[in-house]
């Protein structure tokens, strides 16, 4: 791999006595699509809280491009070109597709007095509308409000934010969760949209149909700890469920057999 945009070394968090993840690894290559899978519990929203600037790793480095970096809260990590989606999207539905795009970003017109702030409207509404078109979304009045918007507009709306911040890392948990097959396929187009301008996306997902289609790797966690790191490309959706629910026994079992000068999996 080229110099990852994003590395973790040994991240560990730790809350009170339950140690959530334990000493992860892990390079994520520029523009690549990263799903990171496991049952529940296993440590994916932890590692995300992380990479987010939610919360600081009680052990641990996150680089950037080689950079170690350390992220003081959501805003810090956004700064340095992460956004993260959570299943909520973070949207205020009452409020104009165009002001959620721009919220706490907004388009100010210049104006003579120093401290007054005047709204450019009207170029957020067409930036807004620029940002959606390079998601392919279509929507005819960027003053409609999201609430009135399906789901899959919905998290388009919530990509075109990130868009809006050049965010080169786009972080999305379990974006398909609350969504029925139909929105569910738009939401994997939009994925495939930013992968296709060069956007790096982590990807967590409980539904393994929506990983095989748009991932280029997986790792599934288990118990805090990685316990496979695999390209997906191969792979069924039943087979990648059989890797997340198989137990420590079988686990084992398969690393003896790596260890074995004859004995790889996959035919390594
Ligand atoms: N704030 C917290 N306090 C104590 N334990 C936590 C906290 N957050 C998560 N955990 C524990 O850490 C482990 C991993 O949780 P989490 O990262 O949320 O898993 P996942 O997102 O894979 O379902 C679980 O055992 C969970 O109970
Ligand atoms: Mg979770």
């Amino acid at each position: 791999m080229p110099q990852p945009i994003l590395e973790l070394s040994g991240l560990t968090k730790r809350y009170g006595a339950v140690e959530a993840l334990t000493g992860f690894d892990l390079a994520v290559a520029a523009g690549e699509t990263l799903a990171i899978c496991g049952d529940n519990g296993a440590g994916k929203s932890t590692v995300i809280r992380i990479v987010s600037g939610a919360q600081p790793p009680s052990a641990g480095e996150i680089r950037i491009k080689g950079r170690p970096v350390r992220f003081a809260s959501p805003a810090d990590a956004l700064s340095q070109g992460i956004a993260t989606i959570y299943q909520d999207l973070a949207l205020a539905p009452r409020m104009a597709i165009y002001q959620n795009v721009f919220m706490g970003s907004e388009i100010l017109k210049p104006t003579p007095v120093p401290g007054l702030r005047v709204l450019d409207k009207q170029a957020m509404r067409e930036a807004a509308r620029g940002f959606l078109a390079r998601l392919r979304v279509e929507i005819a009045d960027m003053d409609k409000p999201v609430e009135a918007l399906s789901g899959g507009q919905r998290q388009a709306v919530a990509i075109a934010r990130a868009l809006r911040w050049k965010a080169d890392i786009v972080i999305m948990d379990e974006p398909t969760a609350a969504l029925g097959v139909r929105e569910t396929r738009k939401v994997i187009d939009l994925i495939h949209e930013i992968k296709a301008q060069g956007i790096t996306v982590i990807l967590i997902s409980h539904n393994m149909r929506d990983v095989v289609a748009v991932a280029d790797r997986a790792v599934i966690l288990k118990g805090g700890r990685k316990v496979e790191d695999i390209p997906v490309s191969g792979l069924t959706p039943k087979s990648l469920a059989g890797m997340i629910m198989r137990d420590d026994a079988e686990i084992a079992a398969d690393r003896e057999n790596q260890a074995l000068p004859l004995g790889g999996r996959r035919g390594e």
